[in-house]
């Protein structure tokens, strides 16, 4: 196994100097940090269990093994799904009945009392939350999924910890040392100086970056609550600090690591301090440091900014798996607008990217809704960027006349009017105000745009992510305006504990739970039946209906032509436009079961979702027009 570690450090030493040089070459102690860096590396993979070490070799051998259409993710709360780990295990059975096989695990380090942003604000980074279970249950239940083929993720926050965790303790009671491990200024002259250009990221709880702590006089870098203190990565010390961390993580037997919040990483004066070249070099540390000691780990990067920057941390050397933001904000601007070209053209020129790396592809997160994609698209669209992304926040948040959704607005900042949104997919789909109005059309229409933008993310090229309790359609949850310590952030709207009442109704074909959990688990399953999205490239056309998105996913001879019809209006494509595309006149639609036979025009029924099974005919026309 020496061998095997030696030959990883040797190739991949290189990927790990550049970066630590590129950040401290300066410093006149640099090769005293780096070999810190190294011994951190060598002894995290001494420690590394002999099962991973099994799971190394094998995913050194097959590198992308994410982009495998067997991929089908999901992502809940402990507490609010199961209760505690062991109880987790006990929920394996719902798991593997959907078809998941990645389960991403909100956060479950220990954490404040009370405020403490979802857990994002994290006390210990070695220690879990009690009230879950212990360090070893969650070893247990990592390795009983890793069994059942459900490869698990956690969150590495590591862009803040809390004000709570030992270090920033140790820094309030004046150790320089840990003091180092933040950004902090004795008086306002650097911090006014670096606001001139920052963004507020919550500015409903405090405006600026910046916190006083008069125990320290300190002004203390806090992006987003102010009990998160952002961690100094212009010191080496910290970073190999970090590094450990993040092995422990690799160690439990977690497969993918979503690398929280990376763009604020790295601060410079005179820039907004977000996605700065150094930032991706701290990125290409950690990631060289898990390929050398636990390569069975994948970087997966949490970046929800401008859709140029979301690709650059998407990188072999870097987070080789990325949510994919900008997917997720036009699914919801098309079902808005009942038009799909700013999705198209935005998709055309931006979905490609390192072969060797994936999206992430979800409809929503425990996150709220922003309007992440380019003014250009929306301009391609023939909108006005600014006025669109107002009314997107109208329509979801119920306030624009004739809108179906009812989303809460987050976060709205009155300096600029930007504001994003909160909701259960169910409830921002239509169905918590059809049921209110008690109108069957408008529950089946409901219905139809929840499954119609899962099935998008299910057939595009990546790897798809459930938000547990979308499969069985639940909504919005307003308890939390009655808690003190949630009420102030609207993202608990969908936040609600898991209904398991409400799963048992899933076969049930005459309920919207039963509905919507049969059409996803179909999905699942025709996108493991078929080899057509397995390590497939997606190639988006032109349909000639500005209602229908539409895309091919190919792999040599197998293909499949997915046909989205955003609007509540049935629609046609040209029979002769889609016989271009290869397709013949009778196809099967895998997703109905159906032989459909397209002669003059093929027919798209409202809101509906097409799969159709085009198999070598596709590839055939491709090839004749090379
Ligand atoms: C990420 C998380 C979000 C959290 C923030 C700060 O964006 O998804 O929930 O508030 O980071 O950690």
């Amino acid at each position: 196994m020496w061998e095997s570690f030696k030959r990883r450090l040797e190739s991949q030493f290189e990927a790990l100097f550049a970066p630590v040089f590129a950040l401290y070459g300066d410093h006149y102690d640099f090769f005293f940090h780096l070999e810190t860096i190294v011994q951190t590396i060598t002894e995290a993979w001494i420690e590394r269990e002999g099962g991973l070490c099994g799971l190394d070799a094998l995913r050194e051998e097959d590198r992308s093994w994410f982009q495998s259409h067997r991929m089908v993710g999901a992502t809940c709360y402990v507490d609010l799904f199961a209760g505690g780990f062991k109880a987790l295990g006990d929920h394996l059975p719902y798991l593997k009945e959907l078809g998941i096989t990645y389960l991403h695990l909100m956060p479950i380090f220990r954490s404040p009392e009370g405020e403490d942003d979802g857990g994002y604000a994290v006390s210990d980074y070695r220690n879990v939350d009690p009230k879950l279970g212990t360090v070893e249950e969650l070893r247990e239940v990592a390795t009983l999924f890793r069994q059942h083929g459900i490869s698990l993720a956690l969150d590495f926050v590591l862009n803040h910890t809390a004000d709570e965790h030992e270090w920033a303790k140790r820094a309030l009671d004046g150790d320089p040392n840990f003091q180092a491990y933040y950004r902090m200024f004795p008086d306002r002259e650097l911090p006014d100086a670096y606001e001139r250009n920052l963004h507020d990221v919550f500015p409903d709880d405090h405006d600026g970056a910046f916190s006083y702590r008069p125990r320290i006089k300190q002004w203390v870098w806090t992006t987003f609550h102010t009990y998160q203190w952002d961690l100094n990565y212009a010191n080496p010390a910290l970073l190999r600090q970090m590094t450990e961390e993040m092995l422990f993580l690799a160690n439990l037997g977690v497969e993918v690591i979503r690398m929280d919040a990376v763009a604020f990483l790295w601060k410079e004066l005179g820039t907004d301090c977000q996605n700065l070249p150094h930032a991706h070099d701290v990125l290409r540390v950690f990631s060289a440091a898990a390929r050398i000691a636990a390569p069975a780990t994948t970087l997966k990067s949490e970046a929800i900014v401008h859709p140029d920057e979301v690709r650059k941390y998407i990188h072999m050397d870097e987070c080789q798996l990325s949510y994919n933001p900008q997917l997720m904000a036009l699914l919801w601007d098309a079902l808005a607008t009942r038009k799909t070209t700013g999705l198209r053209v935005a998709m055309e020129r931006r979905f490609q990217i390192d072969p060797g790396c994936a999206w992430v592809n979800y409809v929503r997160c425990h996150d709220d809704i922003g309007w992440a994609f380019s003014d250009e698209e929306v301009e391609a669209a023939g909108f006005d960027p600014r006025s669109h992304r107002r009314f997107l926040t109208k329509f979801y948040t119920g306030q624009h006349e004739g809108s179906f959704s009812r989303g809460l607005v987050f976060q709205e900042n009155p300096e600029t009017g930007d504001a994003r949104v909160s909701g259960m997919t169910a409830s921002l789909a239509g169905l918590e105000h059809a049921i209110e109005i008690d109108d069957p059309a408008e529950i089946e229409l409901a219905i139809r745009r929840i499954v119609l933008l899962h099935g998008v993310i299910m057939t595009i090229g990546g790897m798809p992510l459930i938000y547990l309790g979308d499969e069985i359609a639940m909504l919005n949850d307003y308890g939390f305006e009655d808690d003190r310590e949630k009420y102030a952030d609207s993202r608990w709207v969908h936040r609600p504990p898991f209904d398991w009442e409400r799963s048992e109704r899933r076969h049930d074909n005459s309920t919207p739970e039963g509905r919507v959990y049969q059409s996803l688990q179909r999905l699942i399953q025709l996108r493991t039946q078929s080899l057509a999205f397995d390590r497939a490239e997606t190639e988006f056309v032109d349909v000639g209906n500005e209602h229908v998105f539409a895309f091919f996913r190919n792999r040599d001879e197998h293909s499949a032509l997915i046909i989205a019809n955003f609007s509540e209006n049935p629609q046609s494509i040209s029979a002769k436009r889609l016989r271009n595309l290869g397709l013949r006149k009778t196809v099967v639609d895998t997703f109905k079961g159906e032989v459909i036979t397209a002669g003059h025009e093929l027919d798209v029924e409202p809101y509906q979702l097409m799969v159709l099974a085009t198999g070598s005919s596709h590839a055939a026309a491709r090839a004749a027009l090379d």
